[in-house]
This record gives C-alpha cells, sequence and structure tokens, in this order.
C-alpha cells in the first residue's frame, strides 16, 4: 500500500530516491518523504510533505538535503490521517534512526504505551513509529544485529522497512515479514525497493528478501540474516530491466492510454498461448494431472474477484468441472475443506496484494497453486507453485483495465485448454476459442470508436450529474455489472450498488426512481435474455431511468432504453468481453467530466499490500 525506497552508494541519493518514489507512486500518495545521513553534518536529515513526490520534491527544492545514503517513501494511510506529522519517515527520541515502513504493525498500541512508560516521545499517530523507537531501546543494549533481532521477535504484523542509523553511518537496514522488498545491485551502489521497478534500469542483479529476514548493507556489499540473527545465503538473479518510462503516449491519463491497450492486450495474450506457451503458461501440472482434475478454486480481491468470477462460467460449461470463487479477504475466517484433484489459482495483477498472498501462504502446501498474474517477479510467483503471465504490460491507474481484460481472455483460454487436456473439446475448438478472442479484441475496439463521441457530448455529462447509480446483470454478465459499478464508484466517487437483475424485486427495486440510472447489461443466452428484459421492464414501470449495454436483435431491451450501446454479437461466454471497454471509456469520461485524478482517486492505492 506504501513505498519504500533506498539507496547507500558512491552517488548522491536524492535523485535515486526522489526517482524511485515517483515510479512507485501508484502505491499510495497521501504524502511522502525523504532522509538522508549528510556525512559533513554527520546526521540524519529529513522533508516530508503531505500528497505525492511532486510536493516533496517541491519542499526539498526549498530546503535541499542530500547524502551518500538515503530512504524515501510515499503513503497509503491505515493508522492517522494524512499530515506531515504522519508522513514517513519516522524517528526515535533523539532523531538518530530515520526509518521507512510499508505494512501494519498489528501490536503497536501494546509497545507504544509500554515505550510510553519507558519516556518515549512520539509524534506521530502511526503504527510504523513504535518501529523506531523500539529499534532505539534495543540498541542501547545490543549491537545492529542483535537488536534487530530484538526488534522482530516484538513486531507482529506485517513490515517492510528502510533504516538510517547515524551510529552506522555507512549502513543501510532492510527488514522484511510479509511485505515485499528487494535489493537492486549497481555498480556504484546499493538500491532497496518495495517493487524492483524502482531501481529498473539503474541495476544489473537483484536479490529478493526472503521472508522474516533482514539485510545490513553497505555501500559495496550486503550481509542477509534471518531473525535469529543467523547469515543467510544472498541469491543474486540478473535483472536488466529498463524502466519504461513510456508516458501517457499522448493519453491525458494512464487510464485512458490502458483502455485503448485492450485489443493488443488480448492479442498477446492469444499470442503467448500459441507461441510461448512454456515461458508464460507454467501451470506446473503434468498432463495426467490436468486429466484428473476434478475441480479449481480462484482467489482473489476487488476486480480480480470480478474476473474470477466471471471465469466460473467459462470453466464450469467448457470444462465441466465446478468451480469456487473465494474473496481473498474472507478466505481465511471461513472453514478450510480439503478436497482431491483440485488446484487454487491466484488472480493478482500485482502480484503483492496481501489478501491474496496470505491466503496462498494458508494453504496447506499439500495444494497445487497458480499465480495469474501481470508481474512476473512478483512475491505471488514466488509463492506458488505454477504462474500465468498476463504480459498485459505494466499498468499504472489505480483502476485496472487492461489488466482485466487480460485476466478474462487467459482465463477463456485456460477453460479451453483444461477442456482440451481432458478430451472435453477438439483441436478445432481449441483454435476457435484463440479465433474468438481476437475479433472480440477487435469489436472491443471498434464499439469505443463507434460511441466515443457520443458518450463525450451527451452521456458522460448526463451521468456525472447522478449522485448514486445501479449496475444490473444476471448469469455471467452479474460479476460484470460488479466491476462496472466498482469502476465507477472508484474513480468518480458516485455511490453505485450492482445485483443479481433477479434480485431487485426482492428488496432493492425499492431504490428505483428517476433519479438513480439503471445500468442494465445483457446477454446471449435466450432464457437469461428473456428474464433480464422483465427486469428492465420492471425498472422502466417504476420510472426508472435505463442505460442499456444490448445485443445486436435484442429489439425488446433496446426499445426500453433510455441511452443504449449495441453489440455486435459473439460466442455467448465472450459477450461480456466486448462490451469491456465500452463500459470503461463511459465511466472513464464521466470521472473527466467530474474532473477527478483519475489514475490516482483518492483513498486508493494500486496495490494493496496490508491486510
Ligand atoms: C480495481 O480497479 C482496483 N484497483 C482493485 O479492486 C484491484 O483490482 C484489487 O485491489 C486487486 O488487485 P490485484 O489484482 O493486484 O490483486
Amino acid at each position: 500500500m506504501c513505498s519504500v525506497v533506498g539507496y547507500i552508494g558512491n552517488q548522491v541519493s536524492r535523485a535515486y530516491i526522489l526517482d524511485g518514489l515517483a515510479r512507485l507512486e501508484y502505491r499510495g500518495y497521501d504524502s511522502a518523504g525523504f532522509s538522508c545521513f549528510d556525512t559533513e553534518k554527520k546526521q540524519l536529515l529529513c522533508v516530508k510533505a503531505v500528497g505525492g513526490v511532486a510536493q516533496l520534491t517541491a519542499h526539498i527544492n526549498e530546503q535541499p538535503i542530500n547524502g551518500f545514503s538515503g530512504i524515501g517513501h510515499t503513503r497509503w494511510s491505515t493508522h492517522g490521517t494524512a499530515t506531515v506529522e504522519n508522513a514517513h519517515p519516522h524517528t526515535d527520541c533523539l532523531q538518530k534512526i530515520s526509518l521507512v515502513h510499508n505494512g501494519i504493525i498489528e501490536n503497536y498500541l501494546k509497545l507504544k504505551h509500554a515505550l510510553l512508560e519507558e519516556g518515549h516521545v512520539f509524534s506521530s499517530q502511526t503504527d510504523s513509529e513504535v518501529i523506531a523507537h523500539l529499534l532505539e531501546h534495543e540498541l542501547k543494549r545490543a549491537d545492529l544485529v542483535q537488536s534487530t533481532c530484538a526488534l522482530v521477535a516484538q513486531l507482529e504484523g506485517a513490515y517492510a522497512v528502510a533504516c538510517l542509523l547515524e551510529q552506522y553511518p555507512d549502513t543501510l537496514l532492510l527488514i522484511r515479514h510479509k511485505s515485499p522488498l528487494c535489493i537492486g545491485i549497481s555498480s556504484h551502489g546499493m538500491f532497496a525497493g518495495s517493487d524492483p521497478l524502482a531501481f529498473a534500469g539503474h541495476v544489473q542483479e537483484i536479490v529478493y528478501m526472503p521472508e522474516a529476514s533482514f539485510a545490513i548493507i553497505k555501500k559495496n556489499g550486503l550481509e542477509l540474516y534471518n531473525f535469529a540473527g543467523q547469515r543467510l545465503d544472498v541469491i543474486k538473479q540478473s535483472y536488466t530491466a529498463a524502466w519504461e518510462a513510456d508516458g501517457k503516449r499522448g493519453h491525458e491519463h494512464y487510464m485512458l492510454k490502458e483502455i485503448y491497450e485492450q485489443k493488443r492486450v488480448i492479442q498477446t495474450v492469444v499470442q503467448n498461448f500459441r507461441t510461448r506457451f512454456a515461458q508464460t503458461w507454467n501451470l506446473a501440472l503434468s498432463p495426467e494431472q490436468i486429466k484428473a482434475l476434478a475441480s479449481i478454486q480462484f482467489i482473489a480481491a476487488g476486480t480480480s474477484w470480478h474476473a474470477a468470477y466471471i471465469a466460473q462460467f467459462f470453466i464450469e460449461s467448457i470444462a465441466q468441472m465446478p468451480v469456487r470463487v473465494h474473496l481473498a479477504s474472507e478466505f481465511r475466517s471461513l472453514p478450510f475443506f480439503s478436497e482431491l484433484n483440485t488446484v487454487f489459482i491466484a488472480i493478482s495483477q500485482s502480484g503483492e496484494t496481501a489478501d491474496t498472498l496470505e491466503s496462498i501462504r494458508f494453504l496447506p502446501k499439500s495444494v497445487h497453486t497458480i499465480a495469474l498474474t501481470n508481474t512476473p517477479l512478483s512475491s505471488l510467483v514466488r509463492e506458488t507453485n505454477g504462474a500465468i503471465l498476463m504480459d498485459a504490460g505494466t499498468e499504472i491507474a489505480v483502476a485496472s483495465t487492461k489488466a482485466f481484460t487480460a485476466q478474462i481472455a487467459s482465463l477463456y483460454l485456460l477453460a479451453h485448454y483444461i477442456a482440451h487436456q481432458k478430451q472435453i473439446i477438439t483441436n478445432q475448438a481449441l483454435d476457435q476459442a484463440e479465433i474468438d478472442l481476437l475479433l472480440v479484441s477487435e469489436i472491443l475496439e471498434s464499439l469505443i470508436e463507434r460511441y466515443k463521441q457520443e458518450i463525450i457530448s451527451t452521456w458522460a455529462p448526463r451521468y456525472a450529474s447522478y449522485k448514486q447509480a445501479i449496475f444490473l446483470g444476471r448469469h455471467i454478465s452479474y460479476p460484470f455489472a460488479r466491476e462496472a459499478a466498482l469502476k465507477l464508484k472508484e474513480i468518480t466517487y458516485i455511490f453505485t450498488d450492482s445485483y443479481p437483475a433477479g434480485e431487485l424485486k426482492h428488496g432493492s427495486i425499492a431504490l428505483i426512481d428517476s433519479s438513480t440510472p439503471v445500468f442494465i447489461f445483457s446477454v446471449l443466452d435466450p432464457d437469461v435474455y428473456k428474464k433480464l428484459l422483465s427486469n428492465a421492464q420492471e425498472v422502466k414501470a417504476r420510472s426508472g431511468h435505463l442505460v442499456v449495454f444490448a445485443f445486436e436483435g435484442q429489439e425488446e431491451l433496446i426499445a426500453l432504453a433510455d441511452c443504449v450501446f449495441i453489440i455486435p454479437v459473439v460466442k455467448p461466454l465472450l459477450g461480456v468481453l466486448a462490451m469491456t471497454g465500452l463500459m470503461q471509456f463511459l465511466v472513464y469520461h464521466i470521472a473527466r467530466e467530474l474532473k477527478r485524478p483519475i489514475d490516482k482517486p483518492r483513498n486508493l492505492a494500486k496495490s494493496v499490500t496490508v491486510e
């Protein structure tokens, strides 16, 4: 949820830290801070600001600080509002320790009370500040290694920490437990980051800090320890990724750029399935194990959960096996039933969502797990048996668009792949699935062009004036309706709710009046369509305002609409994919009408690395 960056080397740290924070700003932008060790003054200096990296940079330009070691942080608030006092870095009583933290210290209140009793003076409401004071306490009686062991023995929760200490001026301390943290190695120094993107292009090698470890880093080397203080082997991997500072490519927002990338994303998914299967589809299952599969279980959050819910329809009808879709944040609170011949597929664009990671960690080691992710170097890939890589390119906008589309396309192919392995479908049907996806990718893009002007000039201004909206779907379009509702609320702040259309008459229909637009997403199954049409008529009978996504030929439904988008007929299970770009484009322009910070909506972050 927050981002942690660090540097120690032969070059000054400020530019690296600010650049790294800017690259990871999608992880949180309530406040930001930079701290460094000034070798001339021999003291730790710090600048913090409310807002993002731009605000921090402006403050640093007023009071320029620099040093050969530095740490930085952008914050998504968990404890304490977004103020300068609560911004990281946090220090101990004597400002001789400066640290930044990503995660949640669950027992911070108990620790804080004990430290207050000892006379420590706190300056923030955060849980993170407790770490600085506790380390101050431990350093009074032991060296850095032993003090760090004593520190982590008392912390409960998740934490990725980067820390500078006046007592150890040539050292950067990193601590990792459940929250991601990695080390970049360059010819001139050592980098730290919550995400390798922070230092991509600056380094040649990378070290992924093992779970429950800490590193004592000097400018030309590092020592890795477990929480018992035992040395660990340092496993260096080559890391030559470049930072694609490709910007918005002329679009006003990353979200719009990523909406327009979706046709190519679907094509890439199909291409990878055809020609790069070995590199991007590592299920880690033998053909015999796939044949023996009896069920699939998904674990995901947010938009990824909506993709999993849609995939349930794919797999149950094509691969003819039962699917369970678990909400990651709920999964560990519910009873777990071991099942034979089942696999758990964790869907996560970032591969760092704490709810999803913790669910995977909760599973017995005997359970086979697969990651479906857009981030090959993520914790999720490292902690599952197999991985399907979406290869959608970095998704910067907090509101997920192309990742959702890549998930749907990948899961559609997965359903066909399993069915083909089980000899339920023929080679021809498998090839046809690829062709169907490529066709839908064309339709997805063409629909945006078809309705672009109408949306910009008429519909977005109109729906931007409403204070709430309802989204309805049936069968496979119900999870899609939930996704549409999430998109609208998260970038426009308009209140939305979504229901299975058949549920409306069981209570929620009381909400229907002319002040609440009702968005209905149609389906191609004729029986389900008939019922959806009835639901639309129920809405109209109560003066409801209908925004309809209908398919060609569905004249009765089209006639009911106050606003209608007509989708060409495609394979029934791909109907929602065909309308995805149009839905996202409409929501984007409603948010643009409202002048919202579309790529970085309030209160949100791109990667939710706290539970
Ligand atoms: C979607 O627009 C949101 N950004 C959010 O719901 C997101 O899908 C969710 O946090 C899951 O993220 P993940 O796919 O990276 O696990």
